[in-house]
């Protein structure tokens, strides 16, 4: 008995393929994070992330520059101030350094989309995500306080023209917050997008190696979620469309596949995945070993965050996979 069914037939030569391939990777879906320090003429590579670097704001603006140039749509700026402190002066300030950024890129680049990062770990003297109050030690991040903070940095951001908003300090309520807070300042026309199930991950160690963030004491697991849940996930991410996301981020992306289908699944805006430093930092150590191909490797696992519903990908591979895909 030969079987009837031979789905090999249409996998017999490479434009066959091409004709059938379901999932196709483009530069549209790629966002690419930079790092923005002070200084000039600054740049330092990530020990953990190979090819990732702190950069100052005129190194920034050529990044942006070639980003642009290999067709990919948009930035995700992140800062490291030269002062942090309880209250996350610096991500408020009208000269915070990602304001600065933010401003340099939009007046060289016009066209580039450029999100802003809107949380205060790398802004606050003890690295966490919101506010403690002055002179706490248990690392238990105030809700509400935060909120009014995160209000001010939202609204700093978008004077300095930042495209879309992306809070990423999973406080409740943060995304009717900033909603309300830009409505009020006159700048209705903003987008907001969510970090809606962001996980309390080892992945982001090399992260805060290069944002400077690491917490000085306590972890963030009071806020981000636990790598256990998937049904909360769906929870946060409907809380946040109801407070007016307009668009939703998972976050890790590679071990939390599952959560990006579902999350596309139950809703009807553009879902984006974060391929975090973690996954750049392993995919680099194994490729600069030779024991990986890392061209394919990154392609493939690209190509799969789409597959499972990812509308766009935030990525430190984005330069070199636009490249390959050119
Ligand atoms: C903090 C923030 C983190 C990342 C982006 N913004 C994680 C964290 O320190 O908890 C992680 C990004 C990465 O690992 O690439 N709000
Ligand atoms: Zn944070």
């Amino acid at each position: 008995m030969f079987p009837t069914h031979r789905p090999r037939r249409l996998r017999s030569n490479d434009t066959l393929r091409r004709m059938v391939r379901e999932t196709v990777l483009t530069p549209n879906d790629l966002i690419y994070p930079l790092f923005a320090v002070p200084g000039e003429r600054f740049a330092k590579e990530v020990v953990s992330m190979p090819g990732v670097y702190q950069l100052s704001i005129d190194k920034i603006v050529d990044e942006a520059k070639e980003v642009y140039d290999l067709g990919i749509p948009a930035i995700i700026l992140f800062g490291i101030p030269a002062e942090k402190d309880v209250d996350a002066t610096q991500a408020w300030h009208d000269c915070g350094i990602v304001q600065k950024a933010t401003e340099a890129v939009k007046k060289a680049v016009p066209n580039l989309i450029v999100i802003n990062d809107t949380c205060l770990c790398e802004y606050t003297s003890h690295g966490h995500c919101g506010y403690l109050g002055q002179g706490d030690l248990t690392g238990r991040v105030l809700n509400d306080p935060t909120l009014e903070l995160l209000k001010k940095v939202a609204i700093a951001q978008a004077r300095a023209g930042a495209d879309i908003i992306a809070p990423s300090g999973m406080m409740d309520g943060f995304v009717g917050a900033i909603r309300e807070g830009l409505d009020n300042a006159g700048f209705q026309d903003i987008p907001i997008m969510s970090y809606a199930a962001k996980y309390a991950s080892a992945y982001y160690g090399p992260f805060r190696d290069a944002a400077e963030s690491t917490p000085q004491y306590g972890d963030r697991r009071t806020y981000q979620m636990d790598p256990g849940n998937s049904r909360e996930a769906i929870k946060e991410v409907l809380l946040d469309i109801e407070e007016g996301a307009d668009m939703l981020m998972v976050k890790p992306a590679l071990s939390y596949m599952d959560i990006i289908h579902r999350v596309k699944e139950v809703s009807d805006v553009p879902v984006a995945a974060y391929n975090v430093s973690g996954e750049y930092a392993m995919v680099k150590a194994a490729a600069l070993n030779g024991w990986v191909d890392e061209e394919r490797v990154v392609l493939e696992t690209l190509t799969s965050f789409k597959r499972a519903g990812a509308d766009m990908i935030l990525t430190y591979h984005a330069k070199d996979a636009a490249r390959w895909i050119g």
